[in-house]
């Protein structure tokens, strides 16, 4: 059974300063709900009851947001705002927030590595706090643990992307073991068009069996003297089977300005509320450009 679950949230966001300058980058709205509370949610569709946040210097804001808010909750109350009120309790009810400092940025593995004693001897999820992912066949996180449930491997999200754009991402060297998944032999970091192995991109969702944290503590400083994940993983699969996992439907990375600007449209766009007035808004603004 696949219960923990790991969001890193201390990265600097310096790709959206300077709103990032005081505020964390995960709590930046889609519409009226912060990205990590649909990361949240998506764990918590998933399965997951147990989820460690690893935060840094001016991310208190996350905290704030999962705790109780007995003052808001009475001012709602008082006003028999009965829907808002059972919509701000459900964010502290949703599931045990744990929270762990990274005191240095260095780095997404590095944060991982932080989670190590919390999550023991188990395997667990890791969701990105500044992406969100809408799986086509439910959520990707649940889709990750069925895979893990039947092959006993480590388990990555894979998106595929198109061939100009393999260089940006981690890219999956794998076979084939069904439609969908992919048995890893190598992780190749941003690769050119000529080297790429694949169009497969490691999608910020991952489920790996504890012995990563082995690999993480024997991985030394690389791209940006950072210690890298991708590089933890690259020994993993020479030892312990991983796969991949090609998930139907979308990535959004709110850390980027063109990402953040998009989700908002598109998820104001499904919402019955915004949807029509949206479109009679967007198709004016067009035709006036
Ligand atoms: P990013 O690559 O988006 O880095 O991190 P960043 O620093 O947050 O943002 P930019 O690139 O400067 O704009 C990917 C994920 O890893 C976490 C981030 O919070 C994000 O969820 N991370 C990154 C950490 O938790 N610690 C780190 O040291 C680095």
């Amino acid at each position: 059974m696949v219960k923990k679950a790991v969001i890193p949230a201390a990265g600097y966001g310096t790709r959206f300063l300077p709103a990032t300058k005081s505020s964390p980058k995960e709590m930046i709205p889609i519409i009226d709900t912060p990205v990590i509370q649909y990361v949240v949610e998506e764990a918590v569709a998933s399965g997951i009851t147990d989820i460690l946040m690893i935060i840094g210097k001016g991310k208190r804001a996350i905290e704030e947001h999962f705790d109780r808010s007995p003052l808001l909750e009475e001012t709602l109350a008082q006003k028999n705002n009965t829907e808002m009120l059972a919509k701000i309790r459900a964010i502290s009810d949703m599931a045990n927030i744990h929270f762990v400092w990274q005191k240095e940025m260095n780095g997404l593995g590095d944060a991982i590595l932080h989670a190590k004693h919390h999550v023991g001897n188990e395997p667990f999820v890791i969701l990105l706090g500044d992406t969100l992912v809408q799986g086509e066949d439910g959520p990707v996180t649940k889709q990750l643990i069925d895979v893990y449930n039947k092959y006993k491997g480590s388990v990555v999200a894979l998106e595929e992307v198109k061939p100009e754009l393999v260089s940006r991402y981690g890219i999956v060297d794998g076979n084939a073991v069904s439609d969908k998944v992919i048995k890893a032999k190598n992780w190749i970091e941003k690769p050119s068009i000529e080297e790429a192995p694949s169009n497969l991109a490691v999608a910020s969702r991952y489920l790996f069996t504890p012995e990563i944290f082995d690999y993480l503590e024997k991985t030394l400083p690389g791209k940006n003297n950072e210690i890298q994940l991708t590089d933890a993983m690259r020994e993993m699969v020479k030892y312990h089977p991983m796969y991949g996992l090609k998930f139907n439907g979308k990535r959004y990375d709110i850390g980027d300005k063109m990402g953040f600007l998009k989700t908002n449209i598109e998820f104001g766009l499904n919402d019955p509320e915004l949807r029509n007035e949206l479109i009679d808004w967007l198709k004016e603004f067009v035709e006036d450009l």
